[in-house]
């Protein structure tokens, strides 16, 4: 192991409305870490989360790292790992994912790409828990993607040049809390209105429709009862409404707009104010769908 990998993997918006634990695009927003020999493993951060990520070597990326050596029956002497990130962490922009697909990436070209694509995806499936954000971060574009029992089946589109606006409200909001917010069940009644909801977000996605993705992109299964949790998190979503297609995205707190570029600015500040007056910071960015995933750079 003598060469340095650079491996670059982007952020993630997972759900987009309807699609619980199902959609989810790349967006073009990248972490980039770089792999080289040492006589130890050795991680450092600077970037986005640096400074609780910085705390020790043991984190999601050095675990999956770890994870192909161990899975590949190989011995690991040891890498330093370094790691640029502009991914907000807890935002609900698949932080997690990223570290995970860079990790299996890394370590994969490390060996000299023993896994094949499909594997890949399986493993930080498994990782992550659902495919959502892993496919994505793994493929770019949008991807649709289901588990059962033959593992991940998915398809992947590429999109047009949407304008994003992300609104990150800096408050606490973890997965696992997002998570157990949520009803054990749900209705029929909302499981249908989700269901319709899903394909045609999936549709006006592909085909750059912002008047049918205005219209559709609504769910009842997360967003009403994780937004009640997430200060602000309400009012925020129903002011992002007047400038386009919103979601929560991923689990949350994050909000995603989809505007007319024109309105990009104004939809991200008007945003970010609603939780500024309720003395709330936020971290907002302007970006784009990406049709690249993981890659070597
Ligand atoms: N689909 C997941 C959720 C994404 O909403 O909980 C966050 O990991």
């Amino acid at each position: 192991m003598s060469r340095m990998i650079k491996i670059r993997v982007p952020a993630t918006s997972a759900n987009l409305g309807p699609g619980f634990d199902c959609l989810g695009l790349a967006l073009d927003v990248w972490n980039e870490v770089t792999f080289e020999a040492a006589d130890q493993l050795k991680y450092h951060a600077i970037g986005e989360g640096a400074e609780k990520l910085n705390k020790g070597n043991r984190n999601l990326l050095t675990k999956a790292f770890t994870h192909v050596y161990k899975l590949c029956g190989r011995e690991l002497v040891g890498v330093r790992i370094s790691a640029r990130n502009e991914i907000l962490m807890s935002s609900g922009l698949g932080s997690s994912a990223a570290a995970i697909v860079a990790g299996l990436l890394g370590a994969n070209e490390m060996l000299g790409n023993p896994l094949g694509a499909k594997q890949l995806l399986e493993i930080a499936t498994g990782m992550e828990g659902h495919p959502d954000n892993v496919a994505p971060a793994l493929m770019g574009g949008l991807v649709v993607s289901i588990t059962n029992h033959d593992g991940v089946l998915y398809r992947r589109h590429e999109l047009p040049n949407w304008t994003i606006v992300i609104v990150k409200p800096l408050v606490e909001w973890l997965t696992k809390t997002a998570r157990a917010v949520l009803p054990r069940s749900v209705s029929r009644a909302d499981s249908i209105f989700n269901i319709g909801r899903a394909v045609l977000v999936t549709d006006a996605l592909r085909n750059g429709d912002l008047d049918l993705l205005q219209a559709a992109m609504d769910d009842r299964i997360h967003q009403p009862y994780r937004l009640k949790h997430i200060s602000g998190g309400m009012a925020a979503y129903k002011t992002a409404k007047q400038f386009g297609a919103t979601a929560l995205s991923g689990a949350g707190p994050s909000i995603i707009a989809f505007v007319p570029p024109e309105n990009a600015e104004r939809a991200k500040a008007g945003i970010a104010a609603v939780f500024e007056e309720r003395g709330i910071e936020t971290k907002s960015l302007i970006t784009k769908p990406s049709k690249l995933g993981g890659h070597r750079v």
